[in-house]
């Protein structure tokens, strides 16, 4: 199976070094816009459902040919290829990565589609189906009024960010709940306010091991048959691949996936049925088109007009060559409210490490922190630092044409907002008072959509998918796995021992010693008991 190159051994790299010493570090957009009467032509550019301007970015032709040379030395259009063909490319597990086959319609074949790849879309389109219809008939049980997600990392935020986004698609007699966190507050304040019998829990966990996952589920369980319910298999729904396993928990009413699909990659699959319930079967179906035409996109079009291929390449330039350390995501639509944290995950869980997929060491740096708020609000809170702080953070913006809401004049000053932000940060404003200096030529990305509809949220998220298989492919490291989160989860299981004194504590580092420790004498009687 072919293997991307690690970008820093393939002999664009030392090009690109010297381009950036020589050139890149000094470039000035302002001038470069003055140099270059068609930049914002050239640097700009359509793909599926978005509009993207990339002509306010710290680049210029030169920089962007070397970035494709790059591109092409690692390999990636392979790579590319062989993810949507359905190759082992996960290495590190052994398995397919084939999100991309969630959304491709029933019988489409891909050149060098691996043999199973038949089998596994009609599975994938009779496992659809039959969630649309299980999702349909929710929507018109009159009964259901609470839908409650108990779910965490892909099997929640996927799910949340796009039930918000989408609101206003939403079916109106249902109230939405996403249950995370093991901190009981969480799940305590939600069934506070629900009924029993009005509600519908669905359990999604692609392992249904994850700890906090199965807590909550056991205590929604609990609190269901406390309240008097009864009837289990009604109120209950589990999403997972491990259907095994949510049977040993009584839940019959199942959905399955595979293992081909990554937790945060999953939103197009089953765990999806919270969107399903909101949107509807119309709905999801146009969710899961939007993202087939952004694949179609990245899988067919040249390098240097394909927008995730851009997207990423600038995401490497940024990070190994300034050296910016994070990403700034603001959404222009109050909806999008959970899309950073969405952008999360899927960038820093995917591109968050440091081992490429032959086992070296990277000497260079990956994935950037993303942070983010939707504007305006964020105008108000820490883009004081984007404009004038000591360091330089890329800003992202997402902004939409049209409104659904029918309130005049807001979306002119929401819009004109987005775009005054980017124009001030790239333009700046000289003063001899320092404090009222801004030095400009900072850069930003404005990703534009006509409106926030399933069909284009679906196109969005795509795009954003395929940017990390980007730079991580560029990275040379595998952003379908996530060992790095096993030691923590391991850990805790020994420290919860000892925090309920089934265990006596352990030696551990000082400082975790004495903090449990500190915990015990606080909760412990004089005989140890906890
Ligand atoms: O701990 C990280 C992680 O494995 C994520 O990759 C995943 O999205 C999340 O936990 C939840 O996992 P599951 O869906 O198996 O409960």
């Amino acid at each position: 199976m072919f293997m991307p190159l690690r970008c820093d051994q393939t002999p664009p790299w030392p090009l690109l070094q010297a381009h950036y010493a020589d050139r890149g570090r000094h470039l000035d957009m302002r001038r470069a816009f003055e140099q270059d009467a068609d930049r914002f032509a050239h640097f700009s550019q359509s793909a599926p459902h978005v509009f993207a301007d990339l002509s306010k970015n710290l680049w210029d032709r030169d920089s962007e040919a070397l970035l494709l040379d790059l591109a092409r030395a690692t390999g990636l259009e392979a790579h590319r290829n062989a993810m949507f063909a359905g190759e082992a490319i996960n290495t590190t597990e052994n398995r397919a990565v084939l999100h991309t086959l969630l959304r491709r319609p029933a019988n489409v074949a891909l050149p060098g589609d691996v043999p199973e790849t038949a089998q596994r879309l009609a599975d994938v389109h009779s496992t659809l189906n039959a969630m649309l219809a299980f999702a349909e008939e929710v929507r018109s049980d009159t009964t259901i009024t609470d839908v409650v997600n108990i779910g965490i990392g892909g099997s929640d935020l996927g799910p949340h960010m796009a039930v918000r986004a989408l609101e206003e698609f939403r079916i109106p007699s249902k109230r939405f709940h996403f249950v995370s966190n093991v901190d009981g507050h969480e799940l305590h304040h939600v069934l506070q306010g629900l009924k029993a019998e009005n509600t519908l829990f669905i359990i999604a966990s692609k392992t249904f091991t994850t700890a906090e996952t199965m807590m909550n589920a056991r205590s929604a369980l609990d609190w269901f048959t406390a309240q008097g319910g009864q009837d289990v298999a009604g109120h209950f729904v589990a999403l997972s691949t491990n259907l095994e396993a949510t049977r040993a928990l009584g839940i019959t009413t199942t959905f399955g996936f595979w293992d081909w699909v990554g937790g945060r990659y999953s939103l197009w699959s089953a765990i999806g049925l919270p969107m399903a319930i909101a949107i509807g079967e119309q709905g999801f179906r146009e969710f899961l088109a939007g993202g087939h035409a952004m694949d179609e996109h990245f899988r067919t079009a040249p390098l240097a007009q394909n927008l995730p291929v851009r997207l990423g390449l600038l995401d490497v330039w940024y990070r190994n060559f300034y050296g910016f350390t994070s990403r700034c995501v603001a959404p222009y639509h109050a909806s999008m409210c959970r899309y950073a944290a969405y952008l999360q995950q899927l960038e820093m869980e995917s591109n968050g490490k440091r081992v490429a997929l032959d086992g070296s060491t990277l000497t260079c740096a990956t994935s950037p922190a993303i942070w983010g708020e939707p504007g305006t609000n964020g105008q108000h809170a820490f883009f004081q630092m984007l404009h004038q702080g000591a360091d330089v953070l890329p800003l992202e913006i997402v902004a939409v044409r049209k409104a659904s809401h029918p309130l005049p004049g807001h979306q002119q000053k929401l819009l004109a907002n987005a775009l005054a932000q980017t124009q001030a940060l790239m333009v700046g404003k000289a003063s001899d008072d320092g404090h009222r200096h801004f030095p400009g030529n900072r850069p930003s990305t404005f990703l534009l959509l006509e409106s926030l509809t399933p069909e284009s949220l679906g196109a969005l998220i795509a795009l954003q998918e395929h940017r990390v298989f980007v730079s991580g492919a560029l990275w040379g490291i595998n952003s379908f796995d996530q060992w790095g989160v096993e030691l923590g989860k391991q850990l805790a299981k020994t420290i919860l021992a000892e925090l309920t004194g089934e265990t006596p504590v352990q030696p551990h580092d000082s400082s975790t010693e004495h903090l449990v420790r500190l915990y015990r004498n606080a909760n412990c009687d004089k005989d140890g008991a906890c």
